[in-house]
């Protein structure tokens, strides 16, 4: 039944009727919120690319975290900026890392917040990869490569030997109140890896949700500056994925389920909006989108010039990640959201 019966307009014609039909609604209660772990004491530091973002010092973080929580936020994420980095990424999984610091002291101060630990290796590493470097050359394997090589073709991400540290990493996190392991560095079979060291350890009811879907992007560019993590040579295209690929992100987002992840992630989310839809469709758990640094700062940077109304943007792209499928979304905008929400 088309016009003249059918008026698409009847149901828009007050806010009331308007929020009655909608499909969609964003609540604070999946929305989570990372924040920038750092050494020192009294240190909030704004990063540059991210208006409003910040580098804390842990009595910071466990500020910042009670004012999420007090706001309705239910979960932060931690990423951390350690006192040196190596070529064995010790800082990540060090007892007295800055994330194991800040998540005891967030325990104990913000009771029944979820700490969520982002478990990756390139804010650690000298070199600023996700996982072990080393020389390509067969005479050097096994040596890790302390000065930049000057080629591509002269290094390897090498996979395997990666994911023991991640797996210590994991359980470490754990060990210091983490209560949901994030892994971000797409090495093959890392799930499995942490899964299976976690339950060693005795922490078989620590929950992992798994940047199954992560994709190399230029939209991360802000936060390798928040969390100092740039790669110091070559890129992350021969872990990351690469952002043509729908299917491939299906057959990664299958093989985490497999190695036991209990949440996925999907990353970038509004450039992957049709990423988040199709693994809605196809898989039942948990879905995460996140909201990444890119997208923030664009948003700020056209706000900042009035170009575009900063508060409805916020609001209208989180609701697009909302509607394509995710029911958890990381994003910095979290407090400030749950603020408008709430
Ligand atoms: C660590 C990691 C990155 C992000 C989350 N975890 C950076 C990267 O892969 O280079 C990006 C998050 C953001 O841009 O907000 N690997």
């Amino acid at each position: 039944m088309a016009f003249p019966i059918t008026r698409l307009r009847r149901l828009r014609q007050s806010e009331q009727l308007r929020s009655m039909v909608r499909e969609t609604r964003l609540s604070p209660h999946s929305l989570v919120y990372p924040m920038f772990v750092c050494p020192g004491e009294g240190v909030r530091k704004e990063v540059r690319s991210m208006p409003g973002v910040f580098n804390l010092s842990v009595d910071q973080a466990v500020k910042e975290a009670g004012e999420a929580h007090g706001l309705g936020v239910p979960a932060v994420i931690l990423f951390g900026l350690p006192e040196k980095k190596d070529e064995v990424a010790t800082g990540a999984w060090a007892e007295d890392g800055v994330v194991q610091q800040a998540a005891r002291a967030i325990k104990r101060e913000v009771r029944d917040l979820v700490i969520m630990g982002d478990v990756c290796l390139c804010e650690y590493m000298s070199h600023g990869h996700c996982g072990v470097v080393r020389a390509a050359h067969p005479q050097s394997l096994g040596a890790a490569v302390a000065a930049p090589p000057a080629a591509a073709t002269e290094y390897e991400i090498v996979n395997d030997a990666t994911l023991e540290i991640l797996a210590r990493t994991a359980v470490s996190l754990a060990r210091a109140g983490v209560d949901v392991i994030a892994p971000s560095d797409m090495m093959d079979g890392r799930v499995g890896a942490i899964r299976k060291a976690l339950d060693q350890a005795g922490l078989a009811n620590t929950p992992i949700l798994s940047y199954a879907a992560k994709f190399a992007s230029g939209f991360y560019g802000p936060f390798r500056e928040a969390a100092d993590s740039a790669p110091q040579f070559g890129d992350r295209r021969s872990y990351q994925m690469d952002g043509a690929n729908l299917r491939e992100a299906m057959r990664e987002i299958g093989l985490d389920i497999e190695e036991g992840a209990d949440m996925i992630m999907v990353k970038p989310a509004m450039p992957y909006l049709d990423v988040i839809a199709a693994a809605r469709e196809r898989f039942d758990l948990p879905l995460a989108a996140y909201q990444v640094s890119g997208e923030y700062a664009m948003i700020e940077a056209a706000a900042r010039n009035n170009w575009i109304d900063r508060e409805r943007v916020m609001l209208e792209a989180l609701q697009s990640i909302r509607r394509a499928g995710a029911s958890i979304i990381l994003t910095y905008y979290a407090k400030e959201a749950a603020r408008l929400l709430g």
